[in-house]
């Protein structure tokens, strides 16, 4: 459940990204805005990455979401520099795939959420029963 929050926080936070990048381009007060969603999406990649850890230890889970979770912070780190710099012609391509991964992660966590059955197994019972 822990991860699964952290991933929608995440992927919700990466939404906004590119709004506020539209205002950034379009208003004065754009930069600020771009800026505070950037940082809110650095904090919930750290609390992605807290989540992991706890699933692993205490919860005895799999670590695998950790090397997941490290990863997409050390890209949003990047893409934090990126921005400073002002390398749009890398900022904003790895803004739309850091989305893109979020979302596919996403829909792996909440498979019911965009209508996937394969990870579901009751789902998939239901529907072998019930055709
Ligand atoms: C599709 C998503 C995104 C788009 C289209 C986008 C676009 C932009 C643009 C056009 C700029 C201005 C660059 C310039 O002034 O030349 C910028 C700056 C910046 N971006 Fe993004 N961005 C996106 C996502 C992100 C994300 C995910 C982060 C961090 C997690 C981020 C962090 C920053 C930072 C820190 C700046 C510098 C702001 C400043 O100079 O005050 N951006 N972005």
């Amino acid at each position: 459940m822990l991860l699964r929050v952290a991933i929608t926080l995440q992927t919700l936070a990466l939404f906004a990204t590119p709004i506020t990048a539209g205002l950034l381009l379009s208003s004065p007060d754009g930069r600020a805005l771009h800026s505070v969603s950037a940082y809110g999406v650095f904090a919930v990649a750290v609390l992605h990455l807290v989540a992991a850890i706890l699933v692993w230890r205490p919860g005895g889970g799999s670590p695998r979401p950790i090397l997941y979770a490290a990863g997409f912070l050390g890209l949003t780190l990047a893409q934090v520099a990126l921005g400073i710099a002002q390398v749009k012609t890398l900022h904003v391509p790895l803004g739309v795939l850091m989305f893109g991964m979020s979302v596919l992660q996403f829909s792996r966590v909440w498979p019911a959420a965009v209508g996937r059955r394969g990870g579901d197994v009751h789902a998939a019972r239901g529907h072998l029963d019930h055709p």
